[in-house]
């Protein structure tokens, strides 16, 4: 059965199309044939353009492409490196390059299939190739399925931090093909709970406690209750993006849209330090090590839930997900914090909660910070 999830947004001005969009989320085998129907329905241009990495276009991208092809439309199918590295202007400019090469144009549509790198980099693609061209998201992880395939936010990386350069473009639809989820290796399905985990902190503390119920099925990758967690999720991504669009209402009760942002402060920061080095952390890895400090700041400032670092702790390793943040944490990774795009006049606007289901955006002295998180390490 599939799950029709609405995204509503407003139109940007009186008259403007409407630009509120469906999630599909599609438990059943053969979803590559109700996904093509989908995109076909939605192409002005039959030539259409596809993003996918390496390791997609090897499990997945065959049946899609020939559904699509069957649909008639042709299908421009760019390849991109698996992993960060590829939400890079440089790619940007390639894939865009190859998309002229291959007849798109102002009608036509860009699919991004595969994981949030794929979404995150299609969707940037898209918002500028010819000064904009809609997309489809089809997202092949579950941390896409859940979070980032969601919401509009497009980006890639500069060599002094992640996603510094990116816009806000909605796509035309978000179909989740959940039969992808099982040729997911163990370590990234893990790291898209660490995002399901951060959306019941948040938002909705009977999510957390299913996860709690259900955490060593969730790892396993139970198909059932992943299906569950990927609704659940994306029904609170979407009231989220609904009612803060552009991540404007930080100063709302509960931080709007920045809420999402909920242990990716000190998650980010980990994430860029260990790239590139012998044990680069997954994105869902780097933000489940951020939720812990992210607790421990809001316990320590007396405006976080006392409660919350311990569970953290007892639940993230039934996950699959690390909790050693103080072997991993030191001066030169906290100091990348400072170049996070959501630090704002020299204090980091980070993400509390006061109580589980609930969050708050607080000021936070980068000092207090260090204080806090490095101890003795500090001095
Ligand atoms: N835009 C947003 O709102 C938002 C939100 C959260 C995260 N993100 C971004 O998402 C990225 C992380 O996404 P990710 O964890 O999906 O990483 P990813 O896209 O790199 O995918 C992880 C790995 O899984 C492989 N893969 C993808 N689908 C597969 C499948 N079905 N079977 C087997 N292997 C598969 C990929 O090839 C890759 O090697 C980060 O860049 C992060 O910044 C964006
Ligand atoms: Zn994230």
């Amino acid at each position: 059965v599939i799950t029709r999830l609405e995204v509503r947004l407003p139109s940007i001005e009186p008259n403007t199309i409407d630009r509120s969009y469906l999630i599909y989320i599609d438990p059943d085998a053969g979803a590559e044939t109700r996904l093509a129907e989908e995109v076909r329905r939605r192409a002005a241009s039959s030539t259409i353009g596809l993003i996918t990495d390496e390791t997609v276009a090897g499990l997945h991208w065959p049946r899609v492409e020939a559904a699509l092809a069957e649909r008639g439309l042709k299908v421009v199918t760019v390849v991109v490196p698996d992993g960060e590295s590829s939400k890079s202007l440089k790619t940007v400019e390639e894939v865009a390059d190859r998309f002229v090469r291959g007849g798109l144009d102002r009608r036509s549509l860009v699919v991004a299939l595969g994981g949030g790198v794929v979404g995150d980099l299609g969707g940037f693609v898209a918002s500028v190739f010819l000064r904009g061209v809609p997309y489809v998201q089809v997202p092949t992880t579950l941390l896409a399925q859940v979070d980032s395939s969601v919401g509009g936010k497009t980006g890639v990386n500069l060599a002094s931090g992640k996603n510094l350069v990116g816009t806000f473009h909605q796509p035309l639809c978000v179909y989740a093909d959940l039969t992808t989820l099982s040729t997911l290796p163990a370590r990234d399905l893990s790291s898209g709970l660490a995002e399901i985990v951060k959306h019941g902190v948040i938002a909705d503390e009977a999510l957390l406690l299913r996860l709690e119920e259900r955490a060593e099925e969730a790892r396993a990758g139970d198909p059932a209750l992943l299906a569950e967690l990927v609704r659940r999720s994306c029904a609170i991504k979407a009231e989220v993006v609904a009612t803060d669009e552009r991540e404007l209402l930080s100063d709302a009760p509960g931080g709007g849209r920045a809420q999402l942002n909920f242990g990716h402060t000190v998650g980010h920061a980990l994430e860029s330090a260990s790239a590139g080095g012998p044990a680069p952390l997954r994105h869902g890895e780097a933000v489940a090590l951020g939720m812990i400090a992210a607790a421990r700041v809001g316990e320590k400032l007396g405006l976080g839930d006392p409660a919350l670092e311990a569970r953290l702790v007892a639940l993230l390793p039934r996950l699959g997900l690390p909790t050693d943040l103080d072997r991993r944490l030191d001066g030169p990774t906290l100091e990348r914090v400072g170049v996070d795009k959501k630090r704002a006049g020299g204090r980091v606007a980070m993400v509390l909660v006061p109580r589980i289901g609930q969050a708050a955006l607080s000021p936070i002295e980068p000092h207090r910070l260090g204080e806090i998180l490095l101890g003795r390490k500090a001095r």
